[in-house]
């Protein structure tokens, strides 16, 4: 089975879901829900519907807390090699967090000679990966997908300080997505035209790799994270501008960590390999 990533929201939640083998599209609507908050929040994703399961029987749950001086440097991994392209963007408001969804041909990041296709970007705040049990104001999780399914997530952590240039330039966009969803139109979708990437496009010097899964339901496992070590920043204005649209169950959608289970966290560091 090859996975599918959804968008879909609140009542009808759009959710990440498994779906027919072979296919590079990531779409995948469900009727289903969940939250952040109470009865239908992280605690009790696993039992709100069987294709959930996962979140609460997985043993390679996202996020996790890296604790940095128990990660593994790995002298066999390679720099993140990313070749992203101007591509047409769509923000989305999917309910549960706001993203970026890109055409077919927006660019590739390659592990180990496999090419992932960018499929989209999306933000949580705060951030749900940690470091040394320090959670962070938000973070950026950019999904890719390979020709046979397979998931690689390129995550960004960001502190409070200066606002992040990525996202000045959509905050015009951000304010009318948050004007739709006062309009009752919370499954929203705005074009924002031709967005240059290079913005991503930054040297990684540093990252940690492991084998965890997509933090939201299905939980599917078996992805392949890579959260750089540079910490960026972000100003409040903008996680309030990427909160803003967001109903109040939604506002703060990051899962709590999850366990390690045994798994190694791996690092790659240019300045010792
Ligand atoms: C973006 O979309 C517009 C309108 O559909 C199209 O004219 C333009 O060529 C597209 N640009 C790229 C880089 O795909
Ligand atoms: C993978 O991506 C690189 C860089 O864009 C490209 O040169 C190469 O042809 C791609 N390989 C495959 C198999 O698509």
């Amino acid at each position: 089975m090859a996975p599918q990533l959804s968008s879909s929201f609140i009542a009808l939640a759009l959710l990440l879901a498994v779906a027919s083998a072979n296919s590079g599209d990531l779409h995948e609507v469900s009727s289903l829900a969940f939250s952040y908050n109470g009865q239908y929040g992280p605690a009790n994703w696993g039992s709100l519907n069987p294709t959930f399961s996962a979140c609460s029987s997985g043993k390679v749950q996202s996020p996790l807390n890296i604790v940095k001086k128990e990660a593994v440097e790995n002298k066999n991994l390679a720099p993140l090699t990313r070749d992203y392209k101007r591509a047409n963007a769509t923000l989305v408001n999917n309910g549960f967090n706001i993203g970026l969804h890109f055409e077919e041909d927006c660019g590739v990041l390659i592990i180990n000679d496999k090419n992932y296709t960018l499929k989209q970007m999306h933000w949580h705040s705060p951030s749900e990966h940690q470091f040394d049990g320090v959670r962070y104001a938000a973070e950026l999780h950019l999904v890719h997908q390979d020709v046979s399914g397979s998931i690689a997530v390129v995550s960004m952590l960001y502190e409070l300080g200066d606002a992040d240039p990525f996202i000045s330039k959509i905050s015009d966009k951000l304010d009318a997505l948050a004007k739709e969803a006062c309009a009752g139109n919370e499954e929203a979708h705005i074009p924002i035209g031709v967005l240059d990437n290079k913005l991503l496009r930054k040297n990684t010097r540093k990252y940690y790799r492991y084998v965890g899964s997509l933090s939201t339901p299905p939980c599917r496992e078996n992805v392949l994270w890579n959260i750089l070590g540079k910490v960026r920043t972000i100003s409040k204005k903008q996680v309030e501008a990427l909160r803003a649209p967001l109903g109040d169950d939604y506002k703060q959608n990051a899962r709590p960590v999850q366990p390690l289970n045994g798994r190694k966290i791996e690092l790659y560091n240019e300045f010792t390999n």
